[in-house]
């Protein structure tokens, strides 16, 4: 029994030197003290030891027993202080302000895209703007010259708020009165021609496939003071575009409609994708239409309260609305519009900024 106890004692020693949690130090406790535990085993020895015996080693056990338990108290104040003091350490080192490091992070091509069209743009003179996404029903058509029941408004079903007069903008034109009524003043008094680009997610009640997305991207671009003319606006089209593609592109102009300028255009850019051949990506017509654009109807500056008549306030302006999920697939070779929506890491991961 004397030699049990002392391999016993041993065995302790050796597994205590090993603990290095609370955790396992009660694992360890209760391998001693548990029902099945080596105490209780030594308990059970003692039945068999013979009568005169059994005070002597009664009292040795109980010594053991005694010991034992004094050394696991000791062991769990030491390790409990440890843990508290760690914990705490761990709260210090921890700083939430520190930016987190995330190797695996990557921007989504659209704000790729975005960004270096907004610095573009800023180095020309041009503000930005941001706007709201849910609109109501004057500033996305009314102030654009769009009476309710006319027809334009059938190129644009979007999707309509149960709040009344409240929908989903259809175009970053929507911002247009906005922008006026914002830097009208300072046109006015302080001779500071209005130069705004506005980017923003737009809506639109579409049947999806390689080409037509109900969430997309534009970035509208409007250009006001005395004598604003087509030449102004070809002039910025071709620089900004040079600039994205950084070499020369093929663009075209064909007169467009929108009730919103006068006159209109279609700034066409050749396919980058097919080179012109004809592509699902540009419904096999080798062109891909980039960015309407046009002179601001005169009705559209009156709603945005600018002078268009009155001496020595004949302002006029220009405005193009740049399809920028467009351009992100020409620049970036994308051939479907769907994965920009998609969430597939895979595919949006791979865009870096130049
Ligand atoms: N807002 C029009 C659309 O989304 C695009 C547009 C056309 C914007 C002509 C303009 C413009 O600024 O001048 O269909």
């Amino acid at each position: 029994m004397k030699t049990k106890i002392q391999e016993l004692k041993q065995k302790f020693n050796i597994e205590l030197a090993d603990v290095r949690d609370t955790k396992t130090l009660e694992e360890l406790r209760l391998s001693f003290f548990s029902k099945k535990g080596y105490i209780s085993a030594l308990m059970k020895e003692l039945g068999k030891v013979p009568a005169e015996q059994k005070k002597e080693f009664g009292q040795i056990i109980n010594g053991f027993k005694q010991e034992l338990s004094d050394r696991f108290d000791e062991a769990r104040r030491e390790l409990v202080e440890r843990e508290e003091e760690l914990a705490v350490n761990c709260a210090e080192a921890y700083d939430e302000s520190m930016p987190t490091v995330n190797p695996g992070g990557s921007y989504h091509p659209i704000t790729l895209i975005q960004r270096e069209l907004e610095d573009i743009f800023r180095s020309m003179g041009f503000d930005v703007e941001d706007y709201n996404e849910i609109v109501d029903d004057y500033h996305c058509f009314e102030a654009l010259n769009i009476p309710k029941f006319h027809p334009a408004r059938d190129m644009q079903d979007t999707y309509y708020l149960d709040t009344p007069n409240q929908l989903l903008k259809s175009h970053t034109s929507a911002a247009q009165n906005h922008i006026m009524m914002k830097y009208g003043r300072a046109l006015k008094e302080q001779n500071r021609p209005i130069r705004a680009v506005f980017p923003g997610r737009c809506f639109r009640n579409e049947a999806i496939d390689a080409c037509h997305e109900n969430t997309f991207f534009q970035m509208e671009g409007i250009m006001i003071d005395k004598d604003i003319s087509i030449s102004n606006l070809i002039y910025f089209m071709k620089t900004m575009l040079s600039e994205v593609f950084e070499r020369d592109i093929t663009v075209r102009l064909r007169p467009g409609f929108f009730p919103f300028v006068e006159p209109g255009f279609e700034l066409d850019i050749q396919c980058l994708i097919c080179g012109g051949d004809g592509c699902p990506s540009c419904k096999n017509s080798g062109w891909l239409e980039l960015c309407p654009c046009g002179m601001i109807h005169p009705n559209v500056l009156k709603y945005g309260g600018i002078n268009t008549e009155e001496e020595p306030y004949q302002y006029t302006g220009f405005a193009f609305g740049l399809g920028l999920t467009r351009l992100a697939m020409m620049k970036y070779g994308i051939k479907d519009i769907r994965v920009f929506n998609e969430a597939d890491l895979n595919a949006l991961s791979q865009f870096v900024s130049k």
